[in-house]
């Protein structure tokens, strides 16, 4: 599938996407957003895609319309979220809940039909999942609690050469930072993987991953990345000189844009080198 994914469908896709999500309220950078079409319309396995934590669905709006070009066995898409407000990550908000929202946002870009949708919280969802999945991207709950739990219940169900990826890696919450470093850049089962805005990706793999350059690349991201974990972690407060030292360490971190032509050659690689 990865091969008949051409230059020419990606840049119509990002096209149809970006108009799709205009008005959507949401936190994806136009890097992030081209990171999740590849994740979702150049599939790395077979299985379905995860999604928890949606808001107002514009993340999921992408998902969805970049499944459509995946092929048949690659289509599934589930949205997990209580839809609460305000939450967690945004305690700002003032509404009571994003459901309304998301369901307007999704009806307009014509996606309804293609999502399913959890209304609950991904701890609920776990009890019942049985489903393999190609793709699991967390954007949920950002403390070291909630990514924690969200990678232990569903990092199980990858299939081999599956992607997750977390949100906010990037940004001031220790929970995905913290998840991404310890339980990906230090198992040998993760081969893959990089940072593209504030998103954290690996591909998965059933046996250990042994070649050598993909193991001193990992663990030089996990050098840069536990400055920020040392920063963050124990509810510190990223404020004054922190905040300096944090956005300094940042820049160590390469997180810059994937293109298709480096997203192929990701893929190309061996799961289990
Ligand atoms: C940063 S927002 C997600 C943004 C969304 N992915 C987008 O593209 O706009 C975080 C969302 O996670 C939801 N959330 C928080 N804890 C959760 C949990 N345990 N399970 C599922 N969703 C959760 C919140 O309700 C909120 O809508």
């Amino acid at each position: 599938m990865s091969q008949t994914f051409s230059q020419q469908k990606f840049d119509a896709l990002r096209t149809e996407i970006s108009a799709a999500i205009v008005a959507t309220e949401g936190h994806l950078s136009d890097h992030e957003v081209d990171f999740l079409t590849l994740a979702s319309a150049v599939p790395s396995a077979t299985g379905e895609v995860l999604e928890i934590g949606s808001f107002k669905g514009k993340s999921t709006i992408v998902l969805a319309k970049s499944a459509k070009h995946a092929g048949d066995a690659h289509t599934g898409l589930w949205a997990c979220d209580p839809f609460t407000s305000p939450t967690v990550t945004c305690p700002d908000l003032e509404e009571d809940s994003s459901f309304s929202d998301f369901e307007r946002n999704l009806r307009s870009a014509d996606v309804t039909a293609d999502v399913r949708v959890f209304q609950d919280y991904s701890d609920q969802l776990a009890l019942t999942w049985n489903t393999s999945l190609r793709l699991l991207w967390i954007d949920g709950d950002h403390t070291f609690a909630g990514a924690k739990k969200d990678f232990d219940n569903f990092s199980p169900w990858l299939v081999d050469g599956a992607i997750i990826a977390f949100h906010d890696t990037l940004h001031s919450h220790d929970g995905p930072c913290r998840v991404f470093a310890n339980d990906i850049l230090l198992s040998p089962h993760y081969g893959a993987c990089g940072f593209c805005g504030s998103i954290a990706w690996a591909r998965y793999s059933s046996k250990p991953i042994t070649d050598e350059t993909i193991k001193q690349r990992k663990l030089q991201l996990y050098r840069q990345l536990t400055h920020l974990v040392a920063l963050t972690a124990l509810d510190q407060d990223i404020a004054g000189w922190r905040k300096v030292l944090y956005r300094w360490s940042r820049t160590w971190i390469p997180h810059g844009p994937m293109s298709l032509p480096s997203w192929k050659k990701w893929l190309a690689m061996e799961v289990s080198s």
